[in-house]
């Protein structure tokens, strides 16, 4: 696919969310089943009401019992009073304070990834930075080895490229996931086994000790932890990290500005999050009838967030097509919003800031190689390149 062709469909995407906002923000899919949300103040509700909007959507999915193990410590999928006990086990490895010390590390293997680079001419931004690095991270925060990350990312690769489809009754697209996950669950749970025996200085470690109300977490609950740490911690920031690459070299104004103001670089990622979010959007399902802009959306119905068409929102955010890096407020909902909002913000935020001032630094002269094909992830769940060629 062309520059061209991919900025049309990326342009024919905002225009349709712009207008389904306008005249249908409460829509009902008759072909896939599926409720959608496309408003920023309808999608803050959704998040922010758990009681109506549940996480638990495996609740009407059709089950697959092979895989039922998989999800057991998937957080993303549980309400409270069970959602709480999890997520506060796990969020103090995650807490701004904690992650600020990853910062050197980070450092060091971004300038490590790019000296591998300078001596050619050119890069793959996605290949060579935005892929490997969050990686490496998560796999050392885990305690799995960072040289295993070819696995990790034909698993998140194959698990998102299954996840073509916004509608998860799809039993096809379930089934297609199962070998992938039963690989990746085997994988970690020999590493749960084994820091049982010989804990060490690793997230895993940790939770093989951690309790919720005198109750040990078992390894499938681990397990299931520790995957959605390996999937929702590197494809989400590997999207970040290349869409802010993509956004700066579409807007050249934009990286004049932050190149003579690096302080900007917190509010530019911003930006970034917000025009271009790497979730899409994310799934709720009603636990009761729930009535928004006058249509009732009965109970016991799948209901797709559209964190992207929120941040894209007029209501919102004024002139929200224009890309601007010193957008103050800029309340977008790429994180999400409420109980759910995401753990690795903090982290995706810092690998984000760092890369992009690496990048900016010793490439003076970066630019897209023009007229290459860029290939666009095809899940509905991301907005983001597969990869990004650029030279210098
Ligand atoms: C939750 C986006 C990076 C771990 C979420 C949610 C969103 C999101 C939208 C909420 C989903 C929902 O409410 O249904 C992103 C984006 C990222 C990113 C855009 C990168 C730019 C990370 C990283 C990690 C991570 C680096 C871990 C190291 C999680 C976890 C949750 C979550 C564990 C579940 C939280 C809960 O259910 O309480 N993320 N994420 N994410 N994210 Fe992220």
């Amino acid at each position: 696919m062309s520059q061209a062709s991919i900025q049309a469909r990326w342009d024919a995407l905002l225009d349709q969310l712009r207008l389904i906002r306008e005249t249908e923000p409460v829509h009902y899919d008759e072909q896939t089943h599926l409720w959608n949300l496309y408003r920023y103040e309808d999608v803050v509700y959704a998040l922010s009401h758990p009681a109506i909007f549940s996480s638990d959507t495996n609740s009407i999915v059709p089950q697959q019992p092979e895989i039922n193990f998989m999800s057991k410590g998937d957080i993303t999928q549980m309400d409270p009073p069970r959602h709480r006990q999890f997520r506060s086990l796990i969020s103090q490895a995650f807490t701004p304070r904690v992650v600020e010390q990853m910062a050197p590390r980070i450092t060091a293997l971004t300038n490590q990834l790019l000296d591998a680079v300078t001596v050619r001419s050119e890069m793959d931004i996605i290949r060579d930075i935005a892929a490997p690095l969050p990686i490496i991270v998560i796999a050392e925060l885990l305690g799995v080895p960072s040289e295993d990350r070819e696995r990790f990312k034909r698993w998140s690769n194959t698990l998102i490229a299954s996840a073509s489809s916004i509608d998860p009754t799809d039993e096809k697209m379930i089934a297609s996931m199962i070998p992938t996950m039963r690989e990746m669950h085997e994988y970690l749970q020999n590493y749960v086994h084994d820091r049982r025996q010989q804990p060490r200085e690793d997230l895993i470690s940790r939770l093989t000790t951690a309790q919720i109300e005198g109750q040990m977490l078992d390894d499938d609950e681990i397990v299931g932890f520790a995957s959605l740490l390996l999937l929702a911690g590197n494809i989400t920031t590997t999207i970040l990290i290349g869409n802010a690459l993509l956004c700066l070299t579409d807007h050249p104004e934009a990286i004049a500005t932050l190149r003579a103001d690096m302080s900007l670089l917190p509010s530019a990622i911003e930006e970034v999050l917000r025009f271009r979010s790497p979730f899409t959007l994310t799934a709720r399902v009603t636990a009761s009838d729930i009535t928004l802009h006058g249509v009732t959306i009965p109970a016991r119905q799948l209901v797709n967030v559209w964190l992207l068409s929120a941040n894209h929102d007029e209501r919102q955010f004024p002139d929200p097509e224009h890309f601007d890096i010193r957008r103050e407020p800029n309340r977008h909902q790429a994180f999400g919003h409420g109980i759910h909002f995401c753990i690795g913000a903090p982290l995706a935020r810092l690998e984000g800031k760092i890369v992009l001032q690496a990048l900016l630094e010793r490439f003076p002269t970066l630019k897209r190689v023009p007229n290459i094909e860029l290939e666009p992830h095809e899940s509905s769940f991301v907005t983001g390149v597969r990869s990004l060629p650029v030279t210098w």
